[in-house]
């Protein structure tokens, strides 16, 4: 089985225009697996990083403590760190053998590191089962409070990095079906010092309103984020896989009454209903993904699946035992001009590997 995924070159942010799609199409020379992020003890699902002063912070959803082969806590969210090489490089190691990571499989290991304290890195609250935080419920149902795009930094000075996190309180069925289509978007606070490469301290983590955007609001944010000249551009995705965009000064983020909204090509104050047409955007989006800009390009990039678009990269989906491959992310603190180490995650029957690929395009 392959897993196509694919780019598109969007959004010539320039204040109000928010939303051009260019007629640009890259073309891919060359890819190449690079190796496989781990942090060992973690066995976790779906990645994303950001540049966090001079390392990387990463973010992931579902995450087991293992030790020996053995489950010992599982939680709805972690956090690590991996350093970066002086040049930008990364520091890449030969891979440990261990029981999820046999040597040979991968060329080379990224090592994340850092101390979650066996707890959800975004703190699953008391009304969300949150007790084990997994957010597992007596029901059989969960609320599954997932990360799905690293922190958006909206100021970062040599003292504080502070960064947010928009997530959606997602209850689920034990069959995975939502109680709510749209349910309500959590908003947290994530900041720190900028520390040093020798630190395991994670950066710290604030609910600061645990309904910001109520249930049948768009989640704008949970879809991803731009910081562009002291204003942060949010999107947001329902349920019918509509994208819409919304935007704020940096310095207001948690004050909703700033956000404006881009409906039907202006930006207006009034929020547009979840299932309002006027405010999707013409862009056709899959699931979790990443922007980042490409001075190369000298545009936004999104990489996730797409429905339709460039067909940039397939990759083995595991041994016979896999479920399936999801969440392509981009990491451009790692990337050179003209390139984009991308991950995914491969679910297996029993854990979570997270391939790093080179993507170079022409
Ligand atoms: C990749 O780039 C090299 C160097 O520019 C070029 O010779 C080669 O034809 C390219 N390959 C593809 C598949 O585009
Ligand atoms: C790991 O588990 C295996 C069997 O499950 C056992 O033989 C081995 O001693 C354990 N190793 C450690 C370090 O506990
Ligand atoms: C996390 O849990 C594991 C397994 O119970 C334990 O070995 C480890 O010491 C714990 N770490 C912390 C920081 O509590
Ligand atoms: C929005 O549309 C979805 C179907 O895509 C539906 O399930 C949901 O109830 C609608 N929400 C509202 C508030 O009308
Ligand atoms: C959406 O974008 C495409 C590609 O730029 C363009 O061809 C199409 O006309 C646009 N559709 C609308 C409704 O703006």
């Amino acid at each position: 089985m392959s897993f196509l995924l694919s780019i598109l070159t969007a959004i010539a942010m320039v204040d109000a225009r928010a939303v051009v799609r260019r007629d640009f199409v890259p073309t891919v020379n060359r890819t190449t697996l690079v190796g496989v992020v781990t942090d060992p003890h973690l066995d976790r699902d779906s990645c994303g990083s950001v540049k966090w002063g001079n390392r990387v912070l990463w973010t992931c959803r579902d995450t087991q403590y293992v030790t020996n082969g053995t489950v010992e806590n599982f939680f709805s969210s972690s956090a690590s760190y991996s350093d970066l090489n002086t040049d930008g490089s990364l520091p890449l190691v030969t891979p440990v053998p261990d029981e999820f990571f046999p040597s040979g499989d991968y060329p080379a290991a990224l090592v994340l590191y850092g101390d979650n304290h066996n707890t959800s890195f975004f703190e699953v609250q008391s009304d969300e089962c949150g007790d084990n935080q997994g957010g597992s419920c007596s029901d059989g149902s969960r609320f599954v409070i997932w990360p799905n795009y690293p922190p958006l930094i909206t100021s970062e000075s040599s003292s504080a990095i502070v960064a947010y996190n928009w997530i959606k309180k997602a209850q689920i069925t034990s069959s995975f079906q939502l109680f709510q289509p749209d349910p309500p978007t959590s908003l947290y606070r994530v900041t720190s010092a900028p520390g040093g490469a020798d630190s395991d301290t994670l950066p710290s983590v604030t609910l600061i309103n645990e309904e910001f955007f109520a249930v049948d609001q768009w989640n704008y944010g949970n879809y991803g984020g731009i910081v562009v000249g002291g204003t942060a551009y949010l999107y947001a995705q329902n349920n019918a896989g509509d994208i819409a965009l919304a935007k704020v000064a940096t310095d207001s983020v948690e004050d909703s009454t700033q956000y404006s909204y881009y409906v039907d090509g202006s930006w207006i104050g009034s929020r547009p209903a979840i299932n309002d047409t006027s405010a999707s955007l013409n862009v056709t989006a899959g699931g979790q993904g990443t922007f980042y800009y490409s001075e190369t390009w000298q545009s936004y990039v999104w990489i996730g699946p797409w429905s339709t678009a460039e067909h940039i990269l397939s990759v083995p989906n595991g041994n016979s035992a896999s479920i399936g491959s999801y969440t392509m992310q981009a990491h451009p603190e790692y990337s050179g001009p003209n390139e984009i180490y991308v991950t995914y995650t491969i679910q297996d029957t029993d854990h979570y590997e997270t391939p790093l690929y080179l993507i170079q395009f022409n």
